[in-house]
């Protein structure tokens, strides 16, 4: 698929079927687990609320009949809005609201250790939440709370989930979230925390947090690669939510000034690109269900992904140099005092 601005509607219509249990999920068909309905599988999604993309994936997926999703925020009025719509346009889907403050580890392992344990298998874990150029601040556990939020939650969180991934078998994916900043974004491996806040600067945060969310996807498909589950980071693309709530208005007008003027950006190593066009938070969801289904880039797995498809060619030299996936694979670890038995 070349790379195009899509509707979630779009990417649902042309790919859902896999879905829907009868493409991706056929080779599954004779696991005795599996009974032969087509809604057999199970979604679970952070980051949601009403104003979010990550809400509207929720309600885009129910479509195609999950047969359930798991809705993640850290408290339950941001999920009811989306419970809401989806039971009032299919009744069927069953629905289930995970409490998770991504910015404390042990509320992250509570959620998956005592909250899931009655789910052995889900077939796609979706990581959207984060928070964007937010004033200096620490997670519980003592890191600056963008890396903390943004990336560490996920590896985090992935790397609890992956035996419930790894049961959904082939054909299921991890995406990861991130942004089109990864191209101004550099992660600083001497100084993560920026000194401890004094030299912290919000768009550098946000921009190092999705540099590491892109080196995590690239470093996990590499590892399940040969177990044919999918995992890709996703630039969803610019979508107005609630995620440009630290953004003051005189940066804010800055922006549209650039969109007006087309005025382009440059990446890190000194390539121009163009600043995303506004689109709408259904074009946003469509690149994280493009990451979940479209069997055309499956063997692109790890893939940076942007309007649709495969765009490792906008990625910068340090996200592409492999001894840094796993020099920060290997810190995540350390960080959160556990090894991914991959
Ligand atoms: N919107 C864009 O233009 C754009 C562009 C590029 C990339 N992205 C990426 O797209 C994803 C979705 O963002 P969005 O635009 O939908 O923003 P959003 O509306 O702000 O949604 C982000 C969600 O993450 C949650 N979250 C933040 N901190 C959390 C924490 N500590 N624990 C648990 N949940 C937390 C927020 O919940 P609370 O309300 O409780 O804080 C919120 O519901 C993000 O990963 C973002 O980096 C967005």
């Amino acid at each position: 698929m070349s790379m195009q601005i899509l509707r979630s509607e779009v990417v649902l219509e042309k790919y859902g079927k896999a879905l829907a249990g009868k493409t991706g999920i056929l080779t599954r068909l004779h696991d005795p687990d599996f009974s032969h309905q087509a809604n057999i599988f199970k979604v679970l999604i952070t980051g949601v609320s009403d104003e979010s993309i990550a809400g509207e994936l929720a309600v885009q997926i129910s479509a195609v009949n999950p047969k359930l999703l798991i809705l993640s925020a850290r408290a339950e009025s941001k999920v009811t809005p989306i419970i809401n719509k989806i039971k009032e346009s299919k009744p069927n889907v069953a629905t289930r609201f995970l409490n998770m403050e991504l910015g404390d580890m042990g509320a992250i392992r509570k959620g998956v250790e005592n909250d899931l344990a009655d789910i052995p298998k889900i077939d796609h874990v979706v990581c959207v939440a984060a928070v964007m150029a937010c004033p200096y601040a620490k997670t519980k556990d003592g890191f600056e709370s963008q890396f903390g939020v943004n990336y560490l939650a996920n590896f985090l969180l992935v790397r609890l989930l992956l035996p419930k991934v790894q049961a959904a078998g082939p054909s299921s994916s991890v995406i990861i979230v991130a942004s089109s900043v990864v191209r101004r974004g550099k992660l600083n491996f001497d100084d993560i925390g920026f000194s401890n806040g004094e030299t912290y600067e919000g768009w550098a945060a946000y921009g190092q947090s999705n540099v590491a969310r892109v080196m995590f996807a690239k470093k996990l498909g590499e590892k399940l690669k040969s177990k044919g589950i999918r995992v890709f980071s996703i630039d969803p693309g610019a979508v107005r939510t609630g995620l440009q709530k630290h953004v003051s208005p005189d940066f804010r007008a800055q922006v549209e000034e650039w969109r007006k003027t087309d005025k382009a950006m440059t990446d890190v190593d000194g390539n121009k690109y163009d600043i995303p066009p506004w689109t709408t938070r259904s074009e946003g969801a469509a690149t994280m269900i493009t990451g979940m289904i479209d069997p055309t880039i499956a063997d692109f797995t790890g893939s940076f992904l942007k309007q649709n498809a495969v765009a490792n060619e906008e990625l910068h030299s340090q996200i592409r140099d492999e001894q840094n996936w796993t020099r920060l694979w290997e810190l995540s670890e350390a960080f959160i005092g556990e090894i991914y038995p991959l």
